[in-house]
């Protein structure tokens, strides 16, 4: 039998990480040095969300906590990772962002069987690229994210970049009770009609944050996923300059971020690594504040400097990271499809204001009359419902494609394409400036964006909103690429 890494420690103990893990791994074989061997148990459990006086909440997780334990492996190394269902419902597990073979990622029925309670199923992959990633159910994970099934997996460089500290933040944002347990009204009407399912409790690494320590002159490095169902956070750092050194795990020239004000905006699924110099004096503090919603901005946490600087100005080491192997889309040749995502409340206005309706049964309507489908929401006028196995594109396989995008809602949606990266190129007809990588594109209402890449990963891959109640509400697809 081989050695397993069982997740039995506290989540202080995953996160400050590799000690730990290391001290699993080093029980292995001659062949742990490439091969990387975890197991996940998905079961209900709980966790302290919220400090006392408050309890502890019933979540659903993996290992035992929330997050579930910090999977972390070198690029190049080969993951095996067996997954336990002790749910009393079906399972899988998707790796967010990783471009695994089609067989691993973790769609039930479209690309295996799910997961049913009391089995296994065994997952092995390749760590392609180096990069901040995420690992969630993607059965009902509407439901199953929202009680708490997700965890971060780190793909660390060969040489990473020289840093004081590394911090990985997970983020979620929660609907509790007043007895701080999980409001069960998953799958609601509003909802799904409007931005998803909102919370009322942010958490950073599942618990209400209370301050973090940080030194003058400290550079960190900060890993951010959002594991949200639906909350999007723009992230001001008040006098700090973050630096993005990556979007999605993959590398982008650094750069402060490209919003106006500077706020670090992170959608469902998104991740941002970020470059934090503490540039602040010994005894402040400074507190990031998530702005996104206007009206309701609030303190996420608080950094706050102890008594003793690190050094006297922040270091000047290189931030840019090396990039992936990623193939590089031919823009000029790519062949180019259109994507128009619609509905959702007010949809119909916003279609009407974009010259849409009337162009024939497929944009005609808006949301009221297409009620009798079922469906909330329409990729290409078409509601998803169920396990959607016909694909909506066929992509040639090793060719170069542009995707347009067009957003012809009232609300912002995170677009994940599984098993590919690719180039976001332009937005609203403006070239990006970085070109970035994404696997998740955030699109503004009535933003148009396209995306480019190559499709080399052979398969049927989602294509979906990663606000998890539009995706149940009709806002996915399927893409193959044959
Ligand atoms: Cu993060 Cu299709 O999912
Ligand atoms: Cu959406």
């Amino acid at each position: 039998m081989k050695s397993t890494f069982t997740p039995a420690l506290s989540r202080r103990g995953f996160l400050a990480g590799s000690a730990a893990a290391g001290a699993a791994f080093s029980l292995q074989p001659a062949w742990a040095d490439t091969q990387r061997v975890f197991t996940l148990r998905a079961a209900p459990g709980r966790a302290r969300l919220v400090p006392e006086p408050w309890g502890e909440s019933d979540v659903w997780c993996y290992g035992g906590t929330v997050p579930g334990p910090e999977i972390r492996v070198r690029q190049g190394d080969r993951l095996r990772i067996a997954v336990e269902n002790a749910l009393e419902e079906d399972t899988t597990v998707h790796w967010h962002g990783l471009r695994v073979s089609n067989a691993m990622d973790g769609v039930p029925h479209l690309t295996q069987a799910p997961i049913a309670p009391g089995e296994t199923f065994t997952y092995e992959f390749d760590a392609v690229d180096a990069g901040t990633f995420w690992y969630h159910p993607h059965q009902r994970s509407f439901e199953q994210v929202g009680r708490g099934l997700y965890g971060p997996l780190i793909i660390e460089e060969a040489n990473p970049p020289r840093v004081d500290r590394e911090l990985v933040w997970v983020l979620d944002d929660w609907r509790l009770t007043q007895e701080a347990e999980i409001d069960d009204s998953f799958g609601g009407f509003h909802d799904m009609s409007h931005g998803g399912r909102l919370g009322n409790t942010v958490t950073i690494n599942g618990r209400v944050p209370g301050a973090e320590p940080v030194r003058a002159g400290e550079r960190v490095r900060l890993r951010l996923i959002n594991a949200a169902n639906a909350r999007i956070f723009a992230l001001d750092f008040g006098e700090l300059a973050p630096q993005v050194i990556a979007l999605d795990g993959q590398p982008v020239t650094p750069h402060a971020p490209q919003d106006a004000r500077g706020w670090v905006v992170i959608g469902p699924a998104m991740r941002v690594d970020l470059m934090l110099d503490m540039t602040g004096a010994p005894g402040e503090t400074v507190t990031v504040i998530d702005r996104f919603f206007s009206d309701r901005n609030y303190e996420l946490v608080d950094l706050t400097y102890s008594e003793t600087p690190l050094r006297d100005a922040p270091p000047n080491w290189e931030m840019a990271l090396a990039p992936n192997p990623l193939p590089e889309p031919d823009i000029g040749q790519a062949r180019r499809h259109e994507v128009i995502f619609t509905g959702g409340m007010m949809g119909g206005m916003v279609e009407r204001q974009m010259g849409l309706s009337g162009r024939g049964g497929m944009m005609g309507g808006g949301m009221m009359n297409r009620m009798h489908d079922g469906g909330i929401w329409f990729v290409n006028g078409v509601a998803a419902e169920g396990h959607i196995l016909d694909p909506m594109l066929v992509l040639a396989r090793d060719a170069s494609h542009v995707i347009a995008m067009t957003n012809a809602t009232a609300f912002h949606h995170p677009i994940h394409l599984h098993g590919h990266s690719f180039r976001v190129i332009n937005r609203n007809g403006v070239p990006t400036a970085h070109h970035e990588w994404q696997d998740t594109v955030l699109m503004a209402p009535r933003e148009r964006v396209e995306i480019a890449f190559v499709a080399d990963n052979p398969g049927d891959w989602m294509f979906h909103c990663h606000i998890l109640e539009h995706q149940a509400g009709g806002m996915m697809g399927v893409i193959r690429v044959a």
